[in-house]
């Protein structure tokens, strides 16, 4: 008898293939298609990542699967279809009138969607998102992993992005080593699943106060798994997708190249100008600082960076190593 599990990962790859062909229908075409080229994605990178398109309309999926033999019990479980409010008897497509992300597990088995919206209503969410599901558990997928683990391994290095686009048009650019925590904060089943090709991230998240922001969290979470971490900041309302369409691959890697610090150049580059003539705000920056080299688990890991930290932000070692004493004893 088939598991639970087999019969929904048969289920998505259904959904899986009704989306990816639905792309060559005339609608399909004229408007998930043309969303596509008019963001630059190939038909190569199409194909390479199960992009798709969702018809307008209730239960075009639904019909379709029903047809093929798939009971509604087992595209309500795969996250598929909604059961109308108030009355639980009647379903109906979660993804419509939207442009697809397929999201795989490691092996390349569709196990979920990201479902972006076509214009630029207010009152829409920009993605719709699979549930959780008895395949698709959010905190232990990274986007892109299928395609990426391969690279990772080979380069030694993960890029993180915050965004499905991201990722796609990083592998656009040539760069193929990357994945995308989907607009959630990092959870350690990602960073498991990481460690299991590379132990150095860097991370590239949105050039925007929210992006800073979930890049200082996700730095700490990094470190405090072990691994080796760089970041990037990128100007002002750009992200990795729209940047490297605007300079062009070549550049893009360049900037990447040229900016990448580790955390402690991250912190202070960001910093940079508030704390020129500041020295309270100096403080609470070194303070920053040392609070995160307190999360790397190798003491000799620490005691290197520490010693950077003192050079770079020109504090005594001694300074440092007292304070980082303190923010020990605090989380012990
Ligand atoms: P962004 O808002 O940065 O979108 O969210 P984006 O990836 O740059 O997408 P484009 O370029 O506008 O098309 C980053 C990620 O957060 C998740 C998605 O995974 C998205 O890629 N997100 C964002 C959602 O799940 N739902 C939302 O409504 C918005
Ligand atoms: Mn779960
Ligand atoms: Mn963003
Ligand atoms: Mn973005
Ligand atoms: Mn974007």
């Amino acid at each position: 008898a088939q598991s639970e599990r087999e019969s929904l990962l048969i289920a998505l790859g259904f959904a899986r293939d009704f989306f990816v062909k639905n792309l060559s229908t005339s609608e399909g075409k004229s408007i998930g298609l043309s969303y596509f080229k008019e963001r630059g994605f190939s038909p190569s990178i199409i194909e390479k990542f199960d992009l798709g398109f969702a018809l307008d309309g209730w239960d075009h999926l639904l019909t379709a699967a029903k047809k093929s033999g798939y009971s509604e019990e087992v595209l309500l479980k795969a996250g598929l279809v909604l059961q109308k409010e108030g009355d639980p008897s009647r379903i109906y497509d979660r993804f419509r009138n939207r442009a697809i992300f397929t999201i795989h597990n490691i092996s390349g088995k569709p196990i979920a969607f990201g479902a972006r919206i076509l214009t630029k209503e207010k009152n829409q969410p920009k993605y719709i998102n699979s549930p959780e599901t008895p395949v698709y558990h959010k905190s232990d997928v990274l986007y892109g992993m299928f395609q990426a683990k391969k690279a990772i391994r080979d380069q030694d290095n993960c890029y993180l992005v915050e965004g499905y686009t991201d990722v796609i048009s990083m592998h656009l650019s040539g760069i193929e080593n990357v994945v995308a925590s989907s607009g959630t904060s990092l959870t350690e089943g990602q960073i498991k699943l990481i460690k299991r090709f590379t132990n150095q991230v860097t991370v590239l998240y949105d050039g925007d106060a929210a992006g800073i922001k979930a890049s200082l969290r996700g730095i700490d979470l990094l470190l405090e798994g072990g691994l080796n971490v760089k970041a990037v900041v990128f100007p002002e309302g750009e992200d990795p997708d729209s940047y490297s369409r605007k300079v062009g691959s070549q550049e893009f890697q360049t900037y990447l190249d040229k900016q990448s610090k580790d955390f402690i150049g991250f912190k202070i580059g960001l910093f940079k100008e508030e704390i020129k003539n500041d020295p309270i705000r100096k403080a609470d920056v070194i303070r920053e600082v040392i609070q995160s080299i307190g999360k790397i688990p190798d003491p000799l890991i620490r005691s290197v960076y520490a010693k950077e930290a003192s050079s770079l932000l020109d504090v005594e070692e001694e300074i440092i190593h007292a304070e980082l004493n303190k923010s020990l004893l605090k989380t012990q």
